[in-house]
């Protein structure tokens, strides 16, 4: 069966303060169904993996490098994500794509190195508001799951977010129909190129100004498994009341 997850990437924000958040989420009861999953930037992927020790929070990344070490000033390999006890990696986040120039063919080679090193990784699609004005939202994702997603893709392996670029921090919401549409069309396209019984086990979350207000309402779309929330992952008292959303799903 697809596991239900809650995922929140911190982005670009956060010390070690932060980390009382993070012990806050581990201290609540567990929930029953839904998976916690936390990524905090990498200065704090130890700590933070220490402060999760004992809990059901999993902690995760927000990118590695496509080569497994080397001469690559400043950044952050598979391999040294996996090595802070972290257990999942974020690729292809939007941000990453635009910040930096990174291509699909770029999410690909890393999310093989990211692999390797044993991590799951969240690869990240989602179409901008032109693509959406233009009526390419379907052939936007579907190229992007084309070529970001590697041939071994397996439902132990590999969360896909959708994250339409428009919603992220902006406080706008696709309608549940929309949501909908491009969920179903992600399922379809992961049980038509990796079988329907991979397919199937694969979680698909929806990003982009997830918060505890509308969380109950986009957990109730079909072929929505959980959320990657930005914004409202930083607090505690704001992430949980998602997670508890998540599990009462
Ligand atoms: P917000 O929840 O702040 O809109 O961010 C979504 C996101 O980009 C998560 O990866």
């Amino acid at each position: 069966m697809r596991r239900k997850l809650a995922a929140g990437n911190w982005k670009m924000n956060g010390t070690a303060a932060s980390l009382a958040e993070l012990t806050a989420i581990a201290a609540a009861p567990a929930p029953s169904e839904a998976s916690v999953l936390i990524c905090p930037p990498a200065t704090l992927l130890s700590r933070a993996v220490s402060a999760a020790a004992d809990s059901n929070v999993m902690i995760g990344g927000q990118d590695c490098h496509v080569a497994s070490s080397g001469a690559h000033t400043g950044d952050v390999s598979a391999e040294m994500v996996a090595d802070t006890g972290a257990s999942h990696v974020i690729l292809g986040h939007s941000e990453r794509r635009e910040d930096h120039g990174e291509s699909n063919e770029d999410v690909r080679g890393k999310a093989v190195t990211a692999w390797d090193a044993g991590l799951v990784t969240v690869i990240c699609v989602g179409e901008s508001l032109s693509e959406r004005e233009a009526d390419n939202t379907l052939d936007i994702i579907g190229g992007q799951l084309a070529g970001s997603i590697p041939d071994a893709a397996t439902g132990d392996n590999l969360v896909v977010a959708y994250e339409p670029v428009w919603a992220i921090g902006t406080g706008k919401v696709p309608t549940l129909a929309q949501i909908g549409d491009v969920h179903d069309f992600i399922r379809m396209r992961l049980e038509r190129r990796f079988g329907e019984g991979v397919g199937r086990t694969v979680s698909i979350l929806y990003g982009g100004s997830v918060k505890a207000s509308n969380a109950t309402d986009i957990f109730s779309v079909s072929n929505v498994d959980g959320a990657l929330v930005g914004g409202a992952s930083l607090k505690a008292a704001d992430f949980q009341p998602i997670i508890d959303a998540l599990d009462a799903s």
